[in-house]
């Protein structure tokens, strides 16, 4: 479970902890809040605090896996990931880089890594946490959508080649989810705008429904997706609508900036 020590990933270590025989290992970068959540959870949870850009990241990661819970791996959940709100001509080929890197390569880089682990302990699964950024780009998010498109298009690709080895590969597109990354605090703060963010935990059974469940994708909140639906039938409308006046207003200011 990548980012577990906080938002989704943290609700989702909760959730896959009610599950009988589970074991977990958590990874992010900040060791104590990943100790405090290992510690307080109701099944066997080991943690590794790393940082997933790192070159040796995937290496040490599998290492531990197979000192501490010998090679099993059941579920990959690659959920860590961040967006840094930037136009193109202002945030560059930087910006793009830096996204890339976290929410697409690491992911790429871990799961060839985990992969022949998740093989030998099929059935398993990877679940990989994109955005519904990932079908429909706003202003100034960009350099993110590009990562979570990349990311989408990669994983379907992946479940084609995965599915006689009995790794299942399922695909969670949230919404605005009220988190530390994602604060949704201008959204959060209206009353016509507050019922569109959701909470982590709802993610976190998403998950669960595209990991062990075996459905192929879920947006959360489920309406999201008619957002995926309109930008492919009616993609000059959408464009209209979201760069419209109350535009703006849907590009949030996120914890990274
Ligand atoms: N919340 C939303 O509105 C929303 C919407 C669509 C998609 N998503 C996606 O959902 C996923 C989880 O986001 P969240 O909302 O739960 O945000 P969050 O609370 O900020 O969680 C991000 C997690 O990723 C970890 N992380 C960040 N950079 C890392 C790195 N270089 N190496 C290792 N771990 C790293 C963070 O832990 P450390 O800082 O301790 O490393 C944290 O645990 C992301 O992929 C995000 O793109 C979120």
């Amino acid at each position: 479970m990548t980012g577990a020590s906080t938002g989704i990933g943290k609700a989702t270590a909760i959730r896959l902890a009610r599950e009988p025989a589970t074991e977990l290992v958590l990874v992010a970068r900040r060791e104590g809040l990943l100790r405090e959540l290992a510690e307080s959870l109701p099944c066997r949870a080991t943690f590794v605090a790393v940082d997933l850009t790192a070159e040796d990241a995937p290496r040490c990661l599998r290492e531990h896996l197979e000192a501490e819970h010998g090679g099993e791996l059941q579920l990959l959940v690659n959920n860590a990931g961040a967006a840094w709100r930037a136009g193109f001509l202002e945030g560059g080929y930087a910006n793009v880089n830096r996204h890339m890197e976290l929410n697409f390569d690491a992911v790429v880089r871990l799961t060839e890594e985990l992969l022949p682990l998740l093989r030998a302990s099929s059935p398993s699964a990877i679940v990989n946490v994109a955005s519904t950024a990932g079908r429909v780009s706003r202003a100034r998010t960009g350099a993110y959508s590009a990562s979570k498109f990349a990311l989408i298009g990669w994983s379907d690709s992946l479940y084609a080649e995965e599915r006689p080895e009995g790794v299942h590969v399922g695909l969670v597109l949230p919404g605005f989810v009220a988190t530390e990354g994602f604060p949704a605090a201008e959204l959060r703060e209206k009353a016509l705008t507050r019922w569109i963010v959701s909470k982590p935990e709802k993610v976190a059974e998403a998950i669960y429904e595209c990991g062990p469940g075996g459905r192929a994708e879920r947006y959360v909140p489920r309406p999201y997706a008619l957002a995926a639906i309109a930008r492919i039938l009616l993609p000059s409308l959408t464009r209209r609508v979201l760069t419209g006046g109350a535009a703006s207003d849907l590009t949030t200011t996120t914890g990274s900036e």
